[in-house]
């Protein structure tokens, strides 16, 4: 009431004389600053008040994510056996949303997180946040003390480091022609026609690759059956359920896990002696990790590159050789012909345009038959659960806006298999369209950085990429130049039961050698 009569005073006043004047103009400035820190008061109390309560809403609003007993899970046995985990976990997304635990037993707890929108912090958080090692472990028996999952993390990056520098495309420019020479060699010795297991053909045939361009000529030429049998046998008798829990127990298998391990070891440590005292370089991953250095200038040992070379050998072996044959199997299945009249189409116009060299930049302007492969690949990933371990607690909100807190400690997985097919993300998921990655659809890129997830994502995304790219698209180019194909077994099944599954049973093809110009 006196702030307001001061005003109206002020206001109607005559502005040149009046005693009071000076006297009225002070009062109503005092008045004016104390109305306006009163205001300011109230408004930095009431924003105060609002964050603490938004602050507590967003705290009381992140709850644990839905949990399924292993009661409950049981269930779930008939599906886990007739189609595998990823169609559990298929089953338990459509019932719970994107991210569940499973309990066992309370003994474990495994959060599952199905989806670009929940996957960045699994994807992408640092080390101490997000630990990918102590899953891992099982890999030591395999690849060897000393490189890895055995090493501190500083080790392991630079090694991991030494890998991607190996085969990066600079350096894999170099291995198109080793590869062109093995596929032609390798297709040579089929006959005019005939019926063959596509995916043993495979097989048999990326490891002739990674033979050459990864340990070098020598092993392909002279040790060739010796390192695929002990290869076979290191790889095969490594990755028991068992081997998870207690990878050091002497069972028969990692017995022979050890045999083979050794003897494969021993003759990279013999090649790596001789190739440094001959003083001759090669064109190989063998040659590039001798030349590789640590931070202080040190060289890899013989065991340290023997170990980086196996674990290459694993990691390029089973999943390129499954995509191969399920992109074959995909392009040869009736219902795709207008997919592989299409490959074809572009091989032949790229054989116009270049004649029927293959070098890397004609590679890469196979776009449909690159497509075909990245289509094969979202559905049929080789590496179907990705795992890893919470070291810290940490939140995630869901496409629906729900937020779920997890705790520190609880095991991470996220099926690849689910995820690449999600119906909001990918148009008619279940259906092989490669023409989904064109340009003017781009599915992949339109759902976001984690929607695509076969080769997995962030810190830890495959390193062989390119390499398999290259590889299968050499193999693929020279079979649809020379032959015509046709799938003559049903369409094959997913092997869930193995760790790295692949097409289950023979893959049967009937082929006919023709020139395509
Ligand atoms: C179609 C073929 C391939 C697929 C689908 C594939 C898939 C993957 C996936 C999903 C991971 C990450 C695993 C995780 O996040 O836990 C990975 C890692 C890795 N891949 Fe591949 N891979 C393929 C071919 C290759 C090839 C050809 C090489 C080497 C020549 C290779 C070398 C590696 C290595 C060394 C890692 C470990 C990277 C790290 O831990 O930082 N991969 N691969």
């Amino acid at each position: 009431m006196h702030d307001q009569s001061i005003i109206l005073i002020s206001l109607h006043r005559p502005a040149c004389f009046n005693q009071g004047l000076v006297a009225m103009d002070l009062t109503l400035t005092i008045s004016s600053v104390a109305a306006a820190c009163l205001s300011i008061a109230v408004l930095f109390v009431t924003s105060k008040m609002i964050q603490r309560r938004r602050r507590l809403s967003k705290e009381e609003a992140s709850v644990l994510p839905p949990v399924v007993s292993l009661v409950s899970l049981t269930a779930y046995l008939p599906t886990l056996i007739a189609k595998g985990l990823p169609a559990v976990i298929h089953d338990l997304h459509a019932r719970l949303g994107s991210v569940f635990t499973v309990s066992l037993l309370g003994l474990k707890k495994v959060t599952l997180l199905v989806g670009p929108e929940v996957t960045a912090h699994f994807f992408q958080a640092s080390e101490s946040e997000i630990r990918q090692s102590n899953i891992y472990k099982i890999t030591v028996p395999v690849f060897g003390r000393g490189v890895l999952y055995d090493v501190d993390l500083a080790t392991r990056s630079r090694q991991i480091s030494f890998c991607t520098d190996s085969i990066k495309p600079i350096n894999l420019r170099g291995h198109v022609d080793s590869m062109v020479q093995e596929v032609e060699d390798y297709f040579a010795e089929w006959g005019q026609h005939g019926v063959v297991d596509i995916k043993y053909e495979m097989g048999k045939l990326i490891l002739l690759i990674a033979n050459r361009c990864l340990l070098g000529k020598q092993f392909r030429e002279s040790m060739l059956e010796q390192v695929s049998t002990l290869v076979h046998e290191l790889f095969d008798n490594g990755f028991h359920l068992i081997s998870l829990f207690l990878p050091y127990l002497p069972t028969p298998q990692h017995r022979r896990r050890d045999k083979a391990r050794a003897m494969l070891g021993e003759m990279i440590h013999e090649a790596v002696r001789s190739r440094r005292n001959s003083g001759v370089a090669e064109d190989d991953v063998l040659q590039k990790f001798l030349d590789s250095k640590y931070i202080n200038g040190r060289c890899m040992t013989e065991n340290e590159i023997a170990g980086l070379l196996i674990c290459m050998m694993f990691a390029a072996q089973h999943t390129s050789s499954s995509t191969s044959t399920w992109t074959g199997a995909c392009l040869l299945s009736h219902g795709h012909r207008s997919y592989l009249e299409a490959a074809i189409e572009e091989q032949k116009r790229i054989i116009q345009q270049h004649g029927e060299r293959i070098n890397w930049g004609i590679l890469l302007e196979m776009t449909t038959l690159t497509h075909c492969i990245k289509e094969a690949l979202r559905l049929h990933p080789p590496a179907n659960l990705l795992i890893r371990h919470a070291s810290k607690k940490f939140s995630v909100q869901t496409r629906q806006g729900h937020r779920y807190e997890i705790p520190k400690g609880h095991t991470l997985a996220t099926c690849t298999t689910v995820s690449n097919r999600l119906p909001y993300i990918y148009k008619d998921p279940d259906v092989f369209d490669p023409s989904r990655f064109a340009p003017g659809r781009e599915e992949d890129k339109v759902g976001g950085k984690f929607s695509y997830t076969p080769f997995s994502a962030g810190r830890h995304v495959c390193l062989g990429e390119d390499f398999a790219y290259t590889q299968i698209k050499v193999i693929w180019s020279h079979l649809l130049r020379n032959f015509d194909l046709e799938l003559i077994s049903p369409f094959p099944e997913e092997e869930w039961e193995k760790f790295i599954p692949g097409p289950k049973g023979k893959v049967m093809v009937r082929y006919k050698r023709r020139r395509l110009l």
